[in-house]
C-alpha cells in the first residue's frame, strides 16, 4: 500500500510517500519513495516560538511546491494532463475559500499533473496549532477530491512513537507494557502502551513542554529559535571542559538550577520555573561571556534531562514496563540518549527514532496513516476536523 503523508502541525511543510506492507504490530516493512520537508524555524525565530498565523500562511505557500519535490523524488511527477481535473478545480477552490493562495498554487499544480501511484491520504489532524493543522487538512481533502483517495486522519503523537521504533525501513518487535515518553515543542508526557495501540496517559507537563523549556531559555541567552540543538551544543562545549567547569563550581558563578517537581508522587512535570531560574542567573551576572553561557546551557540540559529521566525510571519501575520508546524533537538530545541508555540498557530496551525523524515530519504521519488503512479507519472528508488538543490517551 502506498501512503502519502501530509505534516502541518507546527511549523515544518512536511509531504512524503511511503510503501508499506505487512500486518500484526512488528511485521512491517516499508520504503521511503519520497520525502520532502520545509521548516519556518528561521522565520519564527525573531518571535522565539511558532506564530501561528505565520505558520498558516507559510504551510498554504510551501505545501505544493513540497508536494512536488516529494512526488519528483518518487518518480511519481505525472505531467500533461491538461483539462482533466477543471470541474473538480471548482469545487476545490470552494474547500479552499480560507487558504487562496494554497488554492491558486494547487489549481496550477493539478491543470499541469496527473495522479500518482498512491492508495491513501493520512493528515495530521491534531494535536499542533490549529490554523496550521487545518491548512494540511483542507490540502488533504482538496488533494483526495482530486486523485478520488480516502483520507485517514492521524495522531501526531502516534507518528511520533510509531517512527521511534523503526530500523533500516522495518518496525521493531517491542515487549509489553511499553512506555512513550514524547518530548517535543508542544508536549511532554509519559504513556503506557499496555498491548499494541493501546495507550494510557500517566502524566504530562502542567505547563510548558520539555522542548519549550529549551527554547525558552535559549532565548535568554539569546541562542536562536528552535533552542534546544542550540542549547545541546553549548552544553556539549561546557562538559568537554571539565576543568573550567571545577573553576566555575567553585567560584561565584556557580549556577544551579531547579529540577522541577523531581520528587513530586505522581508523573506531571512543570517545566516553566526554569525560565524564571535561567532569567535570574542571567540577570545576576555582570558580563555575558561564552564560558557562562555554555555552562548554563549545560545546567538547564541537565535540569530537563534529570527530571524526564527520574520520572520515567519511576513510571517504568511501578508498571514493570519492558520497553521504552522516546519520541518527539527533544529525543534528539544526545545527552538525552545517552543517560536513558546509560539508566536503562541492557534490561530495558530503549528506542529512539533515527535522528533525522525525531524532529518534525510527514514519513512517521505516512505510517501511522498506514496502521489506520489497513484497519480500514478511514474519515469522512466532510467530517474531518483540526484538534490542537487531541489527546493519544487518557
Ligand atoms: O517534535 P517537534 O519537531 O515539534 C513538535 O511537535 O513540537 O519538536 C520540536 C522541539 C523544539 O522545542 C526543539 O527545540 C526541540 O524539539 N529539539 C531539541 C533538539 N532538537 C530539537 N531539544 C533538545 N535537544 C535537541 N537536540
Ligand atoms: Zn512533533
Amino acid at each position: 500500500m502506498r501512503i502519502l503523508g501530509i505534516e502541518t502541525s507546527a511549523d515544518d511543510t512536511g509531504v512524503s510517500i511511503i510503501e508499506a506492507s505487512g500486518s500484526g504490530d512488528a511485521d512491517i516493512q516499508f520504503k521511503i519513495l519520497g520525502n520532502a520537508l520545509l521548516s519556518q524555524s528561521e522565520l519564527h525565530s525573531h518571535y522565539g516560538g511558532i506564530y501561528p498565523n505565520l505558520a498558516k500562511r507559510e504551510h498554504g505557500r510551501n505545501l505544493v511546491p513540497v508536494l512536488m519535490e516529494c512526488l519528483r523524488q518518487s518518480n511519481e511527477l505525472i505531467e500533461g494532463t491538461r483539462g482533466k481535473y477543471e470541474t473538480v478545480i471548482i469545487e476545490i477552490e470552494k474547500l479552499l475559500e480560507r487558504e487562496h493562495e494554497l488554492f491558486i498554487y494547487l489549481a496550477e499544480f493539478l491543470r499541469a499533473n496527473g495522479k500518482p501511484n498512491v492508495d491513501v491520504i493520512a493528515v495530521t489532524v491534531g494535536p499542533g496549532l490549529e490554523p496550521a493543522l487545518w491548512v494540511g487538512i483542507n490540502f488533504a481533502r482538496s488533494l483526495a477530491l482530486a486523485w478520488n483517495l480516502p483520507i485517514v486522519a492521524v495522531n501526531h503523537l502516534e507518528g511520533h512513537i510509531l517512527i521511534a521504533r523503526t530500523k533500516n525501513e522495518s518496525l521493531i518487535s517491542i515487549e509489553y507494557p511499553a512506555l512513550a515518553v514524547i518530548v517535543s515543542g508542544g508536549h511532554t508526557e509519559l504513556v503506557l502502551i499496555k498491548e499494541p495501540g493501546q495507550y494510557s496517559l500517566l502524566g504530562q507537563t502542567r505547563d510548558d513542554a520539555a522542548g519549550e523549556a529549551f527554547d525558552k531559555s535559549a532565548r535568554l541567552i539569546g541562542l536562536s529559535y528552535p533552542g534546544g540543538p542550540e542549547i545541546s551544543r553549548l552544553a556539549l562545549e561546557a562538559r568537554g571542559k571539565v576543568i573550567l567547569r571545577q573553576d566555575v563550581a567553585k567560584s561565584d558563578f556557580a549556577i544551579s538550577l531547579p529540577r522541577p517537581m523531581i520528587d513530586s508522587d505522581d508523573f506531571d512535570f512543570s517545566f516553566s520555573g526554569l525560565k524564571t531560574a535561567v532569567r535570574k542567573v542571567v540577570e545576576s551576572w555582570p558580563t555575558q561571556t561564552d564560558e557562562l553561557k555554555c555552562e548554563l546551557a549545560r545546567e538547564i540540559e541537565d535540569s530537563i534531562v534529570d527530571v524526564l529521566l527520574a520520572k520515567t525510571k519511576r513510571a517504568a519501575e511501578e508498571y514493570g514496563v519492558k520497553t521504552i520508546v522516546v519520541g518527539g524533537g527533544v529525543s534528539a538530545n544526545d545527552h538525552l540518549r545517552k543517560k536513558f541508555a546509560e539508566e536503562f540498557e541492557p534490561h530495558t530496551p530503549v528506542l529512539f527514532p533515527s535522528r533525522e525523524f525525531s524532529t518534525d515530519n510527514a514519513v512517521m504521519i505516512a505510517l501511522a496513516g498506514y496502521f489506520h488503512a489497513k484497519h480500514n479507519e478511514f474519515a469522512d472528508p466532510l467530517e474531518l476536523r483540526a484538534n490542537g488538543n487531541l489527546r493519544l490517551a487518557s
